[in-house]
């Protein structure tokens, strides 16, 4: 959801910028653009649609600037046009500006503004922002060094909302200024030259050191260095983080998308998760936590607060988090929880998932129950995430770089992290047999080999995605933990094929969607809980009765007449499941969105980081 590269150097800007963009595009987009310093002059270039649109413009070639910002913006205010395009000038065009997030009082801004003569083109509320610096700068009487940051200062106190912002004007047309509120940024150190960004991939080929900056502080780049400051714009330092995921793992690698490459991937990047955390000989260990059993003790409450795929893995960690812990769990939906004054005191832990470390209603959430005194962990794949700047601990799935839409990677290691941290607090509050966890231990060792065995079931589901792809409506079915997977499965089909599909409790089937069963339509099991293999398979009986087409993905024995079609996988333990049994349905929704010549990375109206409300 919109993204933001920046470059200062020696180097033409304008390539950089746009190869930024295109590692970008993955976060969904609209339109774009760039603007670059030439001789005192800002250029700004836009188009509507596709970041490679601007090759096409004329004159993009001969954009020399050395010094640049671009832009792919996802529509809020305003329809997708090259006139919402970032980026935005002032009046005068002393001023250019790429913004990330809502300005919530752009109105009275506007308002404000045009009563002091100022006129706009667009109908965001991005292009308040370079007028309102202009209308502060014109305003300053001392002309020093600081006087453009005093300017974009004075403007950020007026702003309410969420922000990155990347500005270059013509007053200073050596420097850059960037600043962040509730939205992400970073700065990329390279050698005589410095680079800016949304997100780290965009700019993970260039260098692999980080500058990150917190809410409410500033940053001036020149091409040798990086100043920060703080919102009194008093100079403070930052130390340079260094990133290891390497610029390949940001590539399609001979796969033809990000989504298939993320699913294959996905041994590896649990392989990755598990990391040293679980020591043959000994307690599980997370180098960042320091729980004690009297702590534990003392909660009565865990919260798993996440949006989408997220939060679908955080209703895979309640049932593993109920039984080896045995403390109240419960799953929440970011947007739902922030605003519905949950019950959350000092006796609480609150667990945030997040992929991205970036989604403004998980972070809201967090800092809810933060004000109201639970402990805070987060879980997430991005170091150095907003949101890991906000917890009390921070977890990391170290999946590297998921780039597509539609999250694979990071369910499946995310669910990996819970189930060790649910092992971690059982073994230091002793609430479980040393068997069964010692047994657990040993499944999560052996998924990623499994999920290498379960992979091999391509070839049977792209045939059945051949059969269902022009379907209009698909449900899921599942019972205890494969509810929650038939969940994700179809969150996903939705997500990238554009089929509507509904999951839903087995047992839920008869108070309602079974009277949506009609002959012919297609229903998916997922049958993996040995207690419950019964119950599920007297579900689908229904189903077929009814005329359904059914796909069953289980690790049980089941008889083979009895459906249309059987996906056998691995057996594991049935806590553990869903990072095997949600394999095939990625490929599922994979494979459909293929058949039907779909953009499988880029999914319509979707973004991958959703950094505002
Ligand atoms: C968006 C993405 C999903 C993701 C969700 C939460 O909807 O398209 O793939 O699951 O946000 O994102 P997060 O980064 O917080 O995990």
């Amino acid at each position: 959801m919109c993204g933001i590269v920046g470059y200062i150097g020696k180097q033409k800007a304008s390539p950089i910028l746009i190869n930024g963009l295109l590692r970008l595009e993955y976060r969904g987009y609209d339109s774009a653009g760039i603007a670059t310093i030439e001789e005192n002059k800002i250029n700004i270039m836009k188009v509507k649609g596709r970041v490679k649109n601007l090759y096409n413009l004329d004159g993009i070639d001969n954009l020399k600037g050395t010094i640049g910002i671009a832009h792919t913006r996802w529509a809020t205010h305003g329809i997708p046009s090259t006139q919402n395009a970032h980026p935005h000038s002032d009046n005068s065009k002393e001023f250019a500006v790429v913004h990330n997030g809502i300005i919530e009082n752009y109105n009275d801004l506007k308002t404000f503004l045009t009563e002091k003569g100022y006129k706009f083109y667009s109908q965001t509320d991005t292009e308040i922002i370079p007028n309102l610096v202009h209308y502060y700068y014109q305003k300053e009487d001392k002309d020093d060094d600081l006087k453009v940051l005093r300017a974009v200062k004075n403007a950020c106190a007026d702003l309410k909302g969420s922000y990155a912002i990347e500005l270059v004007t013509s007053h200073a047309p050596n420097k850059m200024i960037v600043v962040r509120k509730d939205s992400p940024l970073v700065i990329g150190k390279g050698d005589g030259e410095n680079y800016i960004s949304s997100d780290i991939p965009a700019i993970l080929s260039f260098t692999k050191d980080f500058y990150l900056i917190d809410d409410n502080e500033f940053a001036v780049l020149t091409r040798d260095a990086v100043e920060f400051y703080n919102n009194k714009l008093e100079k403070i330092n930052k130390k340079v983080e260094s990133i290891q995921w390497s610029a390949t793992s940001a590539e399609k690698d001979g796969y033809d998308d990000y989504m298939l490459k993320e699913i294959h991937e996905q041994p590896n990047a649990i392989r990755e998760t598990i990391g040293s955390r679980l020591p043959e000989d000994g307690p599980c260990y997370f180098e960042d936590l320091n729980f004690t059993k009297e702590y534990l003790d003392s909660i009565n409450k865990i919260y798993i607060v996440a949006c989408g795929t997220a939060m679908h893995a955080g209703l895979v960690g309640k049932n593993i988090l109920e039984k080896l812990c045995k403390i109240q769990t419960e799953v929440d939906i970011a947007s739902e929880f922030r605003y519905r004054d949950p019950l959350i005191n000092t006796q609480t832990l609150c667990i945030f998932i997040s992929q991205s470390g970036e989604t403004a209603d998980t972070i809201a959430a967090l800092k809810l129950a933060k004000q109201k005194g639970a402990t805070t962990l987060a879980i997430t794949n991005v170091i150095g995430s907003s949101i890991t700047r906000e917890a009390d601990y921070s977890i990391y799935t170290h999946a590297g770089p998921e780039i597509a839409v539609a999250s694979t990677k990071a369910y499946t290691s995310q669910v990996v992290l819970i189930s060790i941290l649910a092992i971690y607090f059982a073994e230091l509050l002793e609430s479980v047999d040393t068997k069964i966890i010692k047994n657990l231990k040993t499944e999560i060792l052996k998924l990623p080999a499994k999920i290498e065995e379960t992979i091999k079931v391509d070839k049977q589901i792209q045939e059945f995605s051949r059969k269902v792809f022009q379907e209009k409506d698909i449900f899921f079915l599942g019972r205890g933990i494969d509810c929650t997977v038939a969940q994700e499965g179809s969150l996903k089909l939705k997500e990238i094929s554009y089929i509507h599909s509904e999951a839903y409790a087995a047992g839920e089937l008869k108070h309602g969607p079974i009277a949506l069963i009609e002959k012919g339509i297609t229903v998916i099991g997922i049958i993996t809980d040995p207690q419950l293999v019964e119950k599920s398979v007297s579900n689908i009986q229904e189903v077929i009765t009814r005329g359904a087409k059914t796909l069953i993905i289980t690790n049980q024995d089941l008889p083979q007449n009895h459906f249309d079609t059987i996906i056998k996988i691995p057996e594991v333990n049935y806590l553990l499941s869903p990072v095997i049994s949600v394999v095939p349905l990625q490929l599922l929704s994979y494979y459909i969105s293929k058949e039907k010549g779909l953009d499988v990375d880029k999914p319509r109206n979707l973004a991958k980081s959703v950094t505002v409300e």
